[in-house]
């Protein structure tokens, strides 16, 4: 039986099962470890992780039927969860009954502080994955969340929610979330998500990105979306390659998105998009996103050959699964980008801010992933660029301006003939992406005096005393700092 509505999900009272884990141990811990112990004894059946795994019998029912997707017998599963609960979650699809035997439909993993699901992996299931396959937590989901700007009280919409992550933490700060897929079984898992989670300001829609909103125009604090991505001739599931070729996911995203923002909404999509050269990664996102009336920061984490993009993801979605009842042919790929005259493809983010006046663009390369939350970062950069655009050097001088929490200084020493000896400076963010400046040793005179207090001309008349020198000499080169510090983030104008 396909799983409920996301309605009928939503509505069933289900507590009892996130009870049931806390009681019996299922936890992040429990299934961290039989993850290690999967990877350990290389990937086998889970039968076999089963076998190995040193648990008390209620935590080996949990494990078995939630993470490993095996049968468990009826008898042993209805002491834990309680008759009634069992046959709620078959009424509702979520579990299913055969031969004495229970199986679930989703995989439920306690992560973050929230009970996550997802349909269990291929090798898992021994069946290749449908076009409905809903994809667990990954890597851009994660860098997804970090880039969030959390919007407080705020609407957030979250579009192509799959197993619904995004939406169930943004609706930790938001007032309410609407969530949407075009994948009626994603939204049953996501809502399934939600509910044991505790989640009660999260909506379900289905439909295509903006179709089933058009009530949310100009209302939406903070819009989300990881789309399906993956640029190749025809998707095989709708989680990886949506109906549109090449990059439109992402183009419509940053075109029609915009409009559905307030006054000071947010909106954050990641994506892979096409170009012709390796200089120009940032045009294809600009041209979209130009006379949108957002302020506009295109960051890339990536470009890739078309031979490469093709074999990485070709080795990626065989790992998952895909290609069991269709191989992937690169031929096939590399034709299919000439006929599109693609010659590089980039994975980045673009991030938009509505905000009145003249708007500004900026473009980052970021290799490495942030580290937690980049969103209270993405916020401050925001507000120093659009600061930045009426000031020059020569102004800042008469301002203060203070470190982000976290900044750190890192001072290198280098081993000579008069021993150790300081190097090299860089300043890095420690929350969020590293964004790291090295800067000249004398610098390092002048950043620990940040502290908000004086302006940057007092500084380097602070400086010039204490070193001696001429503090009109040294002036240029602390304004350029600060300008920089901004431009980074690394600080904010105090006030
Ligand atoms: C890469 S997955 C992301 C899932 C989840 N948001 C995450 O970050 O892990 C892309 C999701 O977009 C959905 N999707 C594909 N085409 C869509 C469309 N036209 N409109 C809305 N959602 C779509 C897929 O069903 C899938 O759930």
């Amino acid at each position: 039986m396909p799983p409920a509505s996301p309605q009928h999900i939503l509505g069933a009272d289900l507590s009892a099962l996130a009870a049931a884990f806390r009681r019996d141990g299922y936890t992040d811990a429990s299934c961290d470890e039989v993850q290690s112990l999967t990877r350990a004894l290389g990937l086998p059946p889970p039968q076999v992780t089963l076998r190995a795994l040193n648990a008390p019998a209620a935590l080996r029912t949990h494990t078995a039927l939630w993470a490993l997707g095996l049968p468990v017998p009826e008898a042993e599963l209805a002491p834990l969860l309680g008759p009634p609960l069992v046959e709620r979650l078959i009424t509702l699809g979520i579990l299913n009954r055969g031969a004495g035997a229970i199986r679930a439909e989703f995989s439920v993993i306690p992560s973050d502080g929230l009970l996550t699901t997802r349909d269990f992996d291929a090798v898992i299931t021994g069946k290749p994955a449908g076009d409905d396959y809903v994809l667990g937590i990954g890597p851009s989901t994660r860098r997804l969340a970090a880039l969030m700007v959390p919007t407080p009280g705020g609407l957030t919409l979250d579009l192509g929610t799959g197993q619904g992550f995004l939406a169930i933490t943004a609706s930790q700060w938001s007032s309410r979330v609407i969530a949407t897929d075009v994948n009626r079984r994603a939204l049953s898992a996501a809502a399934f998500s939600a509910n044991i989670s505790g989640r009660t300001n999260i909506e379900f829609r289905e439909g295509s990105y903006f179709e089933p909103v058009a009530d949310l125009r100009g209302k939406c604090n903070l819009i989300l979306c990881n789309p399906p991505f993956v640029i190749q001739p025809s998707g095989d599931r709708v989680c990886f390659t949506g109906a549109e070729r090449g990059d439109r996911c992402i183009q419509h995203l940053v075109e029609e998105g915009p409009a559905y923002l307030a006054p000071g909404g947010w909106l954050s999509v990641l994506g892979n998009w096409t170009h012709t050269d390796e200089s120009d990664w940032a045009d294809t996102p600009m041209q979209w996103a130009k006379g949108r009336q957002c302020d506009v920061w295109i960051i890339r984490r990536q470009s890739w050959s078309p031979r490469a993009y093709a074999q990485s993801w070709i080795d990626e979605l065989t790992r998952n699964g895909a290609s069991a009842d269709r191989p992937l042919v690169l031929d096939e790929w590399l034709a299919y980008y000439e006929s599109l005259g693609i010659r590089r493809i980039t994975m980045g983010a673009v991030v938009m801010h509505r905000r009145e006046g003249k708007n500004w663009a900026r473009f980052d390369t970021l290799f490495s992933d942030s580290a937690g939350d980049a969103g209270p970062q993405a916020a401050q950069l925001f507000e120093n660029q659009t600061t930045l655009n009426d000031l020059t050097p020569e102004l800042l001088l008469h301002r203060a301006i203070v470190p982000v929490r976290g900044l750190e200084i890192d001072l290198r020493h280098r081993f000579g003939e008069q021993g150790f000896a300081p190097s090299s400076i860089t300043l890095r963010n420690t929350t969020g992406f590293p964004m790291p400046l090295s800067v000249q040793l004398g610098a390092l005179e002048v950043v620990r005096r940040l502290d908000g207090s004086r302006s940057l001309a007092q500084i380097a008349a602070e400086v010039a005393q204490v070193h001696g020198g001429d503090p009109a000499s040294l002036a240029p080169a602390i304004a350029s700092l600060g300008m920089e510090l901004l431009r980074l983030g690394h600080a904010r104008l105090a006030d």
